[in-house]
């Protein structure tokens, strides 16, 4: 199929693997990009040293076009994009909010740009400084997601933008691919669906309590880090969801603290990080505190397996997925049925 993704971006199939802190390592990029997607590599979970050894490996695993997926704000963003173009990444891709200055390095480096929409203004702002496609994601989608459902927001954001966009939240089958073509997207990219396969490096058991999930199995909650976050629910999500302000903010605390363990990030580094992330998003500081519960709180399912504790963050399309194929079974069964279905919507025109 060839669509203005795959010839921008030079991959075989419009589907790309969307970024997942602590699940979208190299093990899952190369095999998605094996299979003729984009792969990914989530990069806000990971120190700068994290990166370059990941970069490496997945280069080392496949020859194909991937991706890296960073924050524009964080502290070191700059190093991050010296060391994409350093190391020939063909795509960067940003989880929020890009910066001019960032874009604008990547593209003379000859980088392919890609930034995270949620909204029609968001994606006019980036198109004018110029990256090369978005990936706008609707309300059903998992982790930080926007108010308004794919179905609506594709459309629109397909006629305000001239570069590809490429459409996300709830998709899972061929069927939705060529939705997303109709609306007018150039392809489309998922998270949970890639996370259930067996290329993804998340434990069996946690695996399983999303294959459990029924299509109300998700709740969206501004108790983890204080925005919008749809998550799988819990028991420990319904007692976030219950209890007080006063406790919240003591384990937002405790949280701060292991972050700044597991990341090596220092405590001065962190406040001026809060005051940065305090003045460019109007959150108090109780939420900026809450924003150290997501990568402790994700790393305790995705990586050490705790289902009990450990937030996951999923799509509403977890109920609607029962079972863990290899990307590549995934992505070829997606374009076997996006082609049966293109023919028989093409059926339906009167002759
Ligand atoms: C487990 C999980 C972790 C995620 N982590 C990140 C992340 O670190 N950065 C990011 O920009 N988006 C993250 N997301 C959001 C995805 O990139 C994507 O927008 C979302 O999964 C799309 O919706 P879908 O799950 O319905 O396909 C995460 C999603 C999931 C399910």
């Amino acid at each position: 199929m060839r669509t203005a993704l795959t010839e921008l971006v030079g991959i075989r199939y419009p589907v790309v693997q969307a970024a997942m802190g602590y699940v979208s390592g190299p093990r899952l990029a190369a095999a998605t990009s094996n299979a003729g997607g984009l792969g990914q590599i989530a990069s806000a979970t990971m120190t700068l040293a994290e990166l370059e050894d990941a970069i490496e490996e997945t280069a080392g695993r496949t020859a194909a076009p991937f991706g890296v997926n960073l924050r524009a704000d964080a502290p070191d963003a700059a190093m991050r994009i010296r060391l994409i173009i350093a190391r020939r990444v063909p795509v960067a891709s940003f989880a929020q909010a890009p910066k001019p200055e960032l874009v604008a390095a990547l593209k003379d480096a000859g980088v392919i740009t890609i930034a995270s929409v949620g909204a029609r203004r968001h994606a006019e702002k980036v198109a004018a400084w110029g990256v090369d496609a978005v990936i706008a994601t609707g309300g059903e989608g998992g982790g930080h997601v926007g108010a308004v459902p794919t179905s609506l927001l594709i459309p629109q954001v397909a006629a305000a933008v001239d570069i590809p966009v490429i459409a996300a939240g709830g998709f899972f089958d061929g069927r939705g691919l060529v939705a997303a073509l109709a609306w007018g997207a150039a392809g489309i990219a998922m998270g949970t669906r890639f996370l259930l396969t067996s290329d993804s490096p998340v434990p069996d058991a946690v695996k399983q309590v999303y294959l459990a999930a029924g299509l109300d199995g998700t709740v969206v909650t501004r108790r983890v880090d204080g925005v919008p976050h749809r998550v799988l629910r819990t028991t420990m999500v319904d007692h976030l969801q219950e209890g007080g302000r006063m406790g919240g903010l003591m384990r937002s605390a405790r949280n701060a603290a292991r972050f700044r363990g597991l990341s090596g990030t220092g405590w001065r580094e962190m406040i001026r990080q809060g005051r940065e992330m305090r003045r460019d998003s109007g959150l108090g500081w109780g939420q900026v505190l809450m924003a150290a519960n997501t990568p402790v709180l994700l790393r305790a399912a995705m990586v050490d397996g705790r289902t009990d504790l450990g937030l996951m963050s999923s799509g509403q399309v977890a109920g609607l997925i029962g079972d863990l194929p290899s990307c590549a079974q995934l992505i070829e069964a997606i374009m076997t049925e996006a082609g049966a279905s293109l023919d028989r919507l093409a059926g339906l025109r009167k002759t």
